[in-house]
């Protein structure tokens, strides 16, 4: 057996969220109850980043990070992209916002994101679309971090443990927000995360957090027997007094209107699971595998959407589990989860 590699006492994780969930607030809450908290680095500037992080350094006894790496951005059809931007239009109109319909790319400013984790360390990072090369890897792990690779299939598995992380994030397809897929052109495959822990343990000896659909106290016990060393989650703390969810968007979580989640392209061009709303049954067949290009083409008429209180067009991430996603403090989801 490894050493346990993340030092809390309880095996519960709270999933980077960024977007607006993942909150300093939510983090502490969740370290305060026993559970790991993770930080999202994406979407933030490297100064509000590292604001949160100096944040939650004194609050947090240990506690990981999240961060994008960025994706190719080289294989964009621009035909097809120039398509489902003058499909969209009419998205905007109603909204009374103009879409760029240039394709924008940018690497989330990793390399500012990685020059303050390696000046300021922290316990762990996990990263997510991707892998970095070695050197990235080893360099966080020479100033202390832990490094862990979220992954959906054994083969990702077996090429994060050729970078030499320390860990895998195994995240299932029924997990809420973007499926963390290497390809964005490629959609998870369908099967219970609890097998997908299987599969990757029997393939690659790295210590594994699970993710994905978890709606209770049983799906953690599942994933725990499976062979994770802790369980993630995310969709069950939007809900919480603590997370930064929208009021738009919370209220979608509990309204009966929406009936189910599904995988789907249509806001950022990468496969992530949101409620199905209007914008997804009128798109989801069409938009172009181009992130994060079709990240920013759709980012001004989603903030108009959420400003609007317009659920419709609003990216509604969420995992199968959103129907057990409880209000209150999220120490209580945390602790309720582990069982005490
Ligand atoms: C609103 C939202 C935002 C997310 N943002 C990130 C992120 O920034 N980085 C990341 O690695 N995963 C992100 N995820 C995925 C989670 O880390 C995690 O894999 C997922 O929430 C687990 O499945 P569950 O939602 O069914 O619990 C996000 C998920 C949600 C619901």
């Amino acid at each position: 057996m490894s050493a346990p590699l993340l030092d809390s006492p309880l095996p519960i994780v709270a999933a980077p969220m960024a977007g607006g969930p993942t909150t300093v607030a939510l983090s502490t809450a969740v370290a305060s109850a026993g559970g790991f908290p993770f930080l999202a680095g994406g979407y933030r500037t490297p100064e509000a980043f590292a604001a949160e992080i100096e944040a939650l350094r004194p609050a947090a006894p240990a506690f990981g990070v999240n961060l994008f790496v960025p994706s190719r951005d080289d294989d964009v059809d621009p035909g097809a992209f120039a398509a489902y931007a003058a499909e969209l239009a009419p998205e905007a109109d109603a909204l009374g916002v103009a879409l760029d319909p240039t394709p924008v790319f940018d690497d989330d400013r990793w390399e500012e994101k990685l020059a303050l984790l390696l000046a300021r360390p922290v316990p762990v990072v996990s990263l997510t679309f991707g892998l970095p090369d070695r050197t990235a890897v080893a360099a966080l792990r020479s100033v202390g971090t832990r490094v862990l690779a979220s992954v959906t299939a054994p083969h990702e598995a077996r090429l994060a443990r050729d970078v030499g992380v320390d860990g895998l994030v195994v995240q299932g397809p029924d997990a809420g927000g973007h499926s963390a897929v290497h390809d964005p052109a490629g959609y998870p495959e369908p099967v219970a995360t609890a097998e997908l822990v299987r599969r990757v343990r029997r393939k690659v000896d790295l210590p594994v957090v699970a993710a994905g659909g978890v709606d209770g106290p049983a799906a953690v016990r599942a994933l725990l027997d499976a062979g994770a060393q802790a369980v993630a989650v995310g969709t069950l703390l939007l809900r919480t007094d603590e997370a930064g969810t929208s009021p738009t968007y919370r209220r979608a979580l509990t309204d009966p209107a929406f009936t189910e989640t599904v995988l789907t392209r249509a806001f950022t061009g990468r496969p992530a699971r949101a409620l199905r709303n209007g914008f997804v049954e009128r798109h989801r067949g069409s938009a172009p595998a181009a992130y994060p290009a079709v990240h920013h083409l759709t980012r001004g008429l989603r903030q108009a959407a959420a400003a609007a209180g317009d659920a419709d067009r609003l990216h509604l991430w969420a995992g199968t589990g959103y129907r057990n996603a409880p209000g209150g403090p999220a120490a209580d989801v945390v602790r309720a989860l582990a069982g005490v």
